[in-house]
């Protein structure tokens, strides 16, 4: 048989796991991430928004606690998406003429690569060195100048997809390659209303139960599986004591399916669940802790008028 590519085996591991589950870090081939885009553009996906208007209404400030009497800044971004919250602070470096580097990291070539070059339209005066890989492996390659400060961006809640001891041990991994003086710059979704949170996650118009199924799509395109999509829903919910918003498929019927790639039949019973993604939602409490455990501390919180988001900026401890 054929050597099994990373996602094969993690969805060998996860349908042969009891509840079932598939990991949500494979949502993003290409029709995922344009679904992505079309989520973060609803209404009820308030996260896009809240932190684009931190973004704009408090650049000023954020740009005084990112800048310090050292040489310049080198900002990464660590997932970048279409860079457009970043752009609002990079306008406003460049305003007041920060010495200034723009590294966005991803997995996806193209994704950074768009990137790169809009960003050098909109910003001749800008220096960007857009990076392909994992995340950690990129940054332990930056040969980074001591006296210059480096930022590191990681927005959007992106966070909130990790598991808490997942979340622990990126952010040491980010602090291991940060030195003394650096900082992190992270994005936290709050807890708020939980009818708010759950209509985040099972929109009106049906895109995010899209989004999750197209998961199922590919598993059919990639590894040669026969889901049959209508036999499968999305079901969103939010646990207030945990601040968690789960998301799962439901299979409908009892049914089995086939995946050729990997010589296996998974059965299904009626209603049993896959556990698709988990969106953690966070108290300014959680953040501090999160932030300690880490080896940060907080250095200043960032807050939309309605306190549904915040933007934390952590320095190293
Ligand atoms: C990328 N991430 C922060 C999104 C979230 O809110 O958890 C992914 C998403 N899932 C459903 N809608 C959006």
């Amino acid at each position: 048989m054929k050597e099994l590519s990373q996602f094969a085996i993690d969805v060998l591991a996860g349908l042969s796991s009891s509840p079932k589950s598939l990991s949500s870090k494979y949502f993003y081939d290409d029709e995922g991430s344009r679904l992505f885009q079309e989520i973060m553009g609803l209404s009820e996906y308030y996260l896009t928004n809240c932190e684009s208007e931190i973004f704009s209404t408090c650049s000023g400030e954020i740009r005084d606690e990112l800048v310090d009497g050292k040489q310049g800044l080198d900002i990464i971004e660590l997932g970048a998406g279409d860079g457009s919250k970043t752009a609002i602070l990079i306008e406003s470096f460049l305003r007041t003429n920060t010495d200034l580097t723009y590294s966005p990291i991803d997995i996806s070539k193209e994704a950074v690569e768009t990137l790169s070059s809009e960003f050098q339209v909109k910003f001749p005066q800008l220096r960007v060195n857009s990076l392909v890989g994992d995340y950690f492996r990129v940054l332990s390659s930056l040969s980074t100048d001591k006296d210059r400060r480096k930022v590191i961006l990681f927005l959007g809640s992106n966070i909130g997809n990790f598991q808490h001891s997942r979340a622990i041990e990126f952010f040491r991994g980010l602090r291991s390659s940060m030195t003394s003086g650096d900082l992190l710059f992270v994005g936290f979704d709050l807890q708020k209303d939980p009818e708010i949170i759950l209509r985040a996650y099972d929109d009106s118009a049906g895109v995010t139960a899209r989004f999750n199924l197209n998961l199922l799509t590919r598993i059919n395109r990639e590894l040669g599986a026969d889901f049959d999509l209508s036999q499968f829903t999305h079901f969103a919910n939010y646990c207030p004591v945990e601040g968690s918003a789960r998301s799962y498929l439901i299979s409908r019927e009892r049914q089995a399916v086939k995946i050729d790639s990997l010589g296996r039949t998974f059965e299904f019973d009626q209603w049993e669940p896959i556990f698709m993604e988990i969106s953690q939602k966070y108290s300014i409490r959680t953040i501090e802790d999160l932030a300690a455990e880490s080896g940060f501390s907080v250095k200043r919180n960032f807050f939309d008028g309605k306190r549904y988001f915040c933007d934390s900026i952590w320095q190293t401890r």
